[in-house]
């Protein structure tokens, strides 16, 4: 990705079908369902085009009621939800995609993802047959028309070499948590040498995290005359990543549009990337058992 041609958080970037997301998403995780529909309408209001959500969310009730508040056509904007890990399978997934597009009140999602992939830990040797079936539902919702791009989320490269094993459409999308302390900068790469876009989540660490109180962040915050926040923003999109910032606060979510008036020095984005961990979730996708 050129940042060059990164003007504001729609700027399109490529998938690798050809369909354009826009360069910045808003996130929803946590966002209570009882503002949920407010703060995506604001969010859409203040200039966001490209919303995530996910069914274990459960707010995409609130999602679809935001996006029909805020009057904007459907074609516009890029609407994104994930299946969740008690909906694997083909059979499963193919319910709970539409289960989701109910809830959403729309008949068609520009992206769905895998949320988690099947891992031995959980699934022994059925875990690559179980990713590989989910797989083939999407590959099938995608050729149906149902969804303009289809992806992953929190694979890992070596969860992707043993999905495309058997897929017969390469995911177009990895969303993986990317942010200061918990950089993930070996699976970029490996990835985008993929030709997957890769999507970070919680890019400001998520709730409890002290990315955006670190000293050497605030520093580098206070050089451009910018909030650690858009720098930590700012250094995930100049690695050609989409950022997915959420928050429910009118003042933030604009503040966290406002990336495209100053860049980093490699300098910068060395020593960011230097940065030891910070918190979030940092969970190892082979590990986690829900
Ligand atoms: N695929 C996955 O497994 C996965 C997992 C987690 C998240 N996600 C997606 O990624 C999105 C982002 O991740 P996240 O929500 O965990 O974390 P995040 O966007 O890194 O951080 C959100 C937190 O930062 C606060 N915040 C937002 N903007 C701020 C600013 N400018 N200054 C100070 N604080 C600010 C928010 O509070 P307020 O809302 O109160 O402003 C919230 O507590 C999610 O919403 C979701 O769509 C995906």
């Amino acid at each position: 990705m050129n940042n060059m041609t990164l003007t504001n958080v729609n700027s399109p970037i490529k998938l690798n079908n050809g369909v354009e997301i826009p360069c910045v998403g808003y996130g929803t995780f946590r966002t209570d369902p009882a503002v949920t529909a407010q703060a995506v309408q604001d969010a859409i209001a203040a200039g966001y085009r490209h919303i995530d959500t996910a069914k274990v969310y459960e707010n995409e009730v609130g999602v679809g009621q935001g996006i029909k508040a805020a009057g904007v056509p459907r074609e516009e904007l890029f609407v994104t939800s994930k299946l969740w890990n008690t909906d694997r399978g083909y059979e499963a997934t193919k319910a709970a995609f539409q289960a989701s597009l109910d809830r959403l009140g729309l008949d068609y999602l520009d992206l769905y993802l895998i949320h988690w992939p099947a891992n031995e830990k959980q699934f022994g040797a059925d875990a690559a047959k179980i990713n590989a079936e989910t797989w083939r539902a999407m590959e099938e919702l995608y050729e149906a028309g149902k969804i303009r791009a289809i992806g992953l989320s929190n694979f890992m490269p070596h969860h992707v070499a043993e999905l495309l094993k058997t897929a017969k459409i390469k995911p177009m999308v990895d969303q993986i948590e990317v942010h200061p302390g918990w950089t993930h900068a070996e699976e970029i790469k490996k990835l985008q040498a993929m030709d997957i876009v890769v999507e970070a989540w919680g890019p400001l660490g998520g709730q409890g995290a002290t990315v955006l109180v670190d000293p050497t962040m605030q520093k580098i915050a206070a050089t451009h005359g910018k909030s650690t926040a858009q720098v930590s923003l700012r250094w995930i999109l100049q690695q050609g990543v989409v950022p997915l910032p959420k928050s429910v606060h009118v003042d933030r979510l604009k503040q966290n549009m406002e990336l495209f008036d100053f860049e980093l020095s490699n300098e910068e984005m060395q020593t960011i990337a230097a940065l030891p961990n910070l918190g979030g979730q940092c969970k190892d996708p082979d590990d986690v058992d829900f």
